[in-house]
């Protein structure tokens, strides 16, 4: 069967239970474990149906001077991982290549979500400091690529794209994904099914010396609707599934084939909602979101005036993180009424409240080494 990530799992690893251990959770944690890092919301690429449509029309990015600050806040605020994603295309910030050095040098880990049109110019880098990278492909072929992932000029970078990803997974030390967001016409404007392309795909993605293949559904993003799965037409969905229930065969000792939470609800064409009983958010004192438009509580709630935190435009990041609006944000939020969708960190939220009672009533907490940082 192709896998779903283990979440929980990580919760226990030694740095994550101390950081559990040692917060007052009636006031929160004095800083993330992980940060999500927007470096800017424009990108080279434009994909119609993005999901970052909005956040793109203000181009914003960090200075390359406050970008390099904010990595030694990060350093200094105990920030154990930083995922570069947007957004805009994260490797398109013109410090990049500074700061993923800056982080990669003090031990902070880093993952990163691109378009891939900039892995080859900082290969080495990547390379070297990069514990997983995955690119967004979509496409099996340059026709397709070219559709879906157009550059602002119309051309098809796919090969360009390949071929660096092929000399990145000759040298690469973390992992490289291959990611793959099912789309059809539902999904907007300009947007083609990409479904008979999947199994091609994966099979490209083992060539190139991919380390896994993720299959993904895409989100409505329509003003007022929040997280809701595109519905798409059932024949569509009829042929996804199949391709789909091939991929097993593709499976090797290295190279899996990973599912996105919400996958199996999109292809059976059903809203995946989830009902919380919880009234906080622990993951979201463990986790952030931090973008040139502001910092978020989550990924989930980018862009997004109510739920933002603070700015780190001219504010510091530990500053940012113990202050008033992030106070005022965190004790508003409300995951029984908020986030009534299916979220990825709902059994870590579980995880964390058990784990505080255990930790309450003097329990032992199963606890093993350090294994991957991105909780
Ligand atoms: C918006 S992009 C930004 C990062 C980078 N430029 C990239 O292309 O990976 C982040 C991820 O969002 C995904 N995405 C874009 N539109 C989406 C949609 N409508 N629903 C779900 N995911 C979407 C893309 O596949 C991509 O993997």
């Amino acid at each position: 069967m192709p896998k779903k990530m283990n979440l929980v799992k990580k919760l226990h690893q030694s740095f994550v239970v101390d950081k559990i251990s040692n917060t007052k959770w009636e006031n929160g944690t004095s800083n993330p474990l992980i940060v999500e890092l927007d470096t800017t919301e424009a990108c080279d690429l434009a994909c119609p149906g993005c999901i970052s449509e909005d956040i793109m029309k203000t181009k914003n990015r960090f200075t390359n001077k406050r970008l390099m600050e904010i990595g030694n806040e990060f350093y200094l605020g105990g920030v154990k991982g930083v995922i570069l994603i947007g957004g805009g295309e994260p490797l398109a910030h013109p410090a990049i290549g500074d700061f993923m050095k800056y982080l990669g040098e003090r031990n902070i880990h880093i993952g990163i979500t691109t378009n891939g049109t900039f892995i080859g110019k900082y290969k080495e880098i990547i390379a070297e400091y990069s514990s997983w990278t995955r690119i967004s492909m979509d496409a099996a072929t340059t026709e397709m690529f070219g559709k879906l992932r157009p550059s602002k000029g119309g051309k098809s970078k796919f090969n360009h794209i390949v071929e660096n990803m092929r000399q990145l997974a000759e040298i690469k030390k973390g992992k490289l994904g291959y990611s793959y967001l099912i789309q059809t016409s539902a999904d907007g404007d300009g947007v083609v099914s990409n479904i008979h392309e999947i199994y091609q795909a994966a099979e490209l993605a083992r060539d190139i010396g991919c380390d896994y293949f993720e299959v993904k559904p895409s989100y409505q993003f329509r003003e007022g609707v929040d997280h809701a799965l595109m519905i798409h037409n059932k024949e569509f969905m009829e042929k996804a599934k199949n391709e789909i229930s091939h991929l097993d065969d593709l499976v090797t000792d290295d190279f899996e084939i990973l599912k996105a939470i919400n996958l199996d609800y999109s292809l059976a064409g059903k809203q995946a909602t989830q009902e919380k009983e919880y009234t906080t958010c622990p993951s979201a004192e463990l986790r952030t979101l931090v973008c040139p438009s502001g910092a978020f509580v989550c990924p989930y709630w980018r862009g997004k005036d109510h739920m933002k935190i603070g700015d780190l435009n001219g504010v510091g990041f530990l500053d940012m993180w113990r202050g008033e609006q992030r106070k005022k944000t965190m004790s508003r939020l409300n995951p029984s009424e908020d986030c009534t969708f299916h979220c990825l960190r709902h059994e870590s939220n579980l995880e964390i409240f058990y784990m505080v009672k255990m930790i309450e009533n003097d329990e032992k907490i199963v606890t093993i080494s350090e294994f991957d940082r991105f909780i």
